[in-house]
């Protein structure tokens, strides 16, 4: 079976990754980690994006060659990623030459399959978007010109030079077909409208090479041109599987099943992406996700505004899963949202230390000490009730984790874990076993048993948290290991703030 492929975007190394990035990436990863526990292969691929003029210009200022400077931001993603708990499969950097051979191998494709022509380009450019601009994208505005990206707005550079061109005009057609036959490839489906109007206007060719811009992928037989990064870093999709050489390994993993991307990166990804791969006879991908975008404190997140918010500040005061959970709780995937110290300190004292923390803090004390931590063996379902009915609810769950409906799936996790408490609290165990053994223990052994199902339901989000549950709850982790039946009290998961 062909692994299940998921992808973030290749960050961009001009500087230091922030919650945006963190999003991205911890989502794809909770995707990834979900498939893998329900038994798939499955493959996270991420990485940089370490070419063009953008890249060239940060370490020029820094007074830094682009390479070293780009080894030294590379590594800040990764440790990002490792110190959130991210465990992707692969980190390709668009320097390797892996990825620079396989570009080349793409554009000479292109050229011999006449979907690359040369021409002159003149246009507009904006180096933080690294993307090209029409004059009627672009208007005049007393005498100069701005990026018309409404995140942006930076000042354009004018661009007139020979170049090469690839013609997506010519897909147009096959695109919309596209569409129409794979409703899923456009999600969120509120986001299908947008791609579907503008293909729908008539695609232009577009530039692919740079003459200035020293810093990128040499075009084959043509050295003074570079490629421009965008379609240099698209390719690293197939790069990392070793398209055009090692067809084996390719097509394990080709075509990718998710790719997940911020809306503003959409385009690319849903319109010169698959048209690329169409032109090179490639199967486009299942699926290209566009989640939103994170305001801070209701302010658009700038390096000039001061307010970026660095992943491990959050980390430090709440903890990796509790960051986690914030970012695929908050907002549904697919949506805006809105970052501020006061919605993190809340969502973690509310559902993490107050509903999740105590519950499981109440019920591991009491079997410690009415079961003096030991529960009956085996599940009998049908003395528990709790259990049973969130059992019931493991296929909306699953249904919601392979739509990327994080924030649904989370929130099915989060009503068992309200009912639970309001168990606790009905039933009253304390009381209870000055009565009724029997019963306290019938109750006692529900709602471990629903904890256990609980934790296996966040593990892809709060893996570290599921461990400790799971510890406490007394979970085998290995199906050959000793039995670990045995309750016992933690530390508490979530101290309040
Ligand atoms: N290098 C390109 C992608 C090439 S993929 C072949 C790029 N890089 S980026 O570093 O600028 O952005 C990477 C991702 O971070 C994008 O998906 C973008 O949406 C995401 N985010 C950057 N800032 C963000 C927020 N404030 N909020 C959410 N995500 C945002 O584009």
């Amino acid at each position: 079976m062909k692994k299940f492929y998921i992808t973030t975007p290749l960050y961009y190394v001009n500087a230091a990754p922030h919650i945006g990035h963190a999003y991205c990436t911890v989502a794809a990863d909770v995707l990834n980690r979900y498939m893998k526990g329900q038994g798939r292969e499955s493959f996270l691929l991420t990485g940089t994006d370490e070419h063009g003029s953008k890249i060239e210009a940060a370490a020029l200022a820094a007074g830094m060659t682009p390479k070293a400077w780009a080894d030294e931001y590379a590594e800040k993603f990764r440790d990002l990623w490792k110190h959130l708990d991210v465990q992707y499969d692969d980190f390709i950097r668009t320097t390797e030459p892996r990825h620079e051979e396989c570009v080349q191998k793409v554009f000479t494709a292109l050229q011999e399959s006449g979907d690359i022509h040369k021409g002159r380009y003149e246009g507009f450019y904006c180096v933080s978007c690294e993307t090209y601009f029409t004059a009627v994208e672009a208007p005049d505005k007393d005498g100069k010109r701005y990026c018309p990206n409404t995140d942006c707005g930076k000042p354009l550079q004018v661009v007139a030079e020979e170049s090469y061109f690839f013609k997506l005009s010519k897909y147009g057609k096959a695109l919309l077909d596209l569409y129409r036959a794979k409703p899923g490839f456009l999600s969120p489906s509120h986001r299908a409208n947008e791609i579907i109007r503008f293909v729908e206007g008539g695609l232009q060719d577009i530039s692919i090479s740079r003459t200035k811009v020293k810093w990128g992928v040499p075009v084959p037989g043509d050295p003074g041109h570079t490629v421009y990064v965008w379609f240099d870093a698209l390719i690293n999709y197939i790069s990392a599987h070793g398209w055009g050489r090692d067809p084996q390994a390719f097509a394990a993993a080709w075509p990718a099943d998710v790719h997940m991307v911020g809306k503003e990166i959409y385009r690319f990804h849903a319109v010169i992406w698959p048209a690329m791969l169409m032109a090179l006879k490639v199967e486009p991908p299942s699926m290209v996700f566009a989640h939103g975008w994170w305001t801070v404190a209701g302010q658009k997140m700038g390096k000039s505004l001061g307010n970026f918010v660095d992943p491990r500040d959050v980390t430090r005061d709440y903890g990796v899963d509790a960051f986690r959970y914030f970012l695929l709780r908050e907002v549904p995937f697919g949506n805006d949202g809105d970052y501020s110290p006061e919605s993190m300190r809340k969502r973690y004292n509310a559902d993490l230390a107050n509903d999740l923390g105590n519950l499981l803090s109440r019920v591991v004390q009491m079997v410690d000490k009415y079961l003096d931590g030991q529960l009956p063996r085996g599940t009998d379902l049908s003395k528990a009730p709790q259990a049973s009915r969130l059992s019931s609810e493991a296929g909306a769950f699953g249904a919601a984790m392979r739509k990327l409906a994080f924030s649904d799936a989370l929130a099915i996790a989060w009503a068992g874990v309200g009912r639970l408490n309001g168990h606790v609290n009905a039933t009253a165990p304390w009381a209870l076993a000055k009565t009724d053994m029997d019963k306290t223990r019938e109750i006692l052994c529900d709602l471990v048993i629903s904890l256990r199902i609980i934790a296996g339901w966040i593990e892809p989000f709060m893996p570290q948290t599921a461990a400790k549950m799971q510890s406490q709850l007394g979970v085998r982790r290995f199906p050959d290991g000793p039995p670990a039946e045995k309750i016992s009290k933690g530390p508490p998961l979530f101290p309040r703030k």
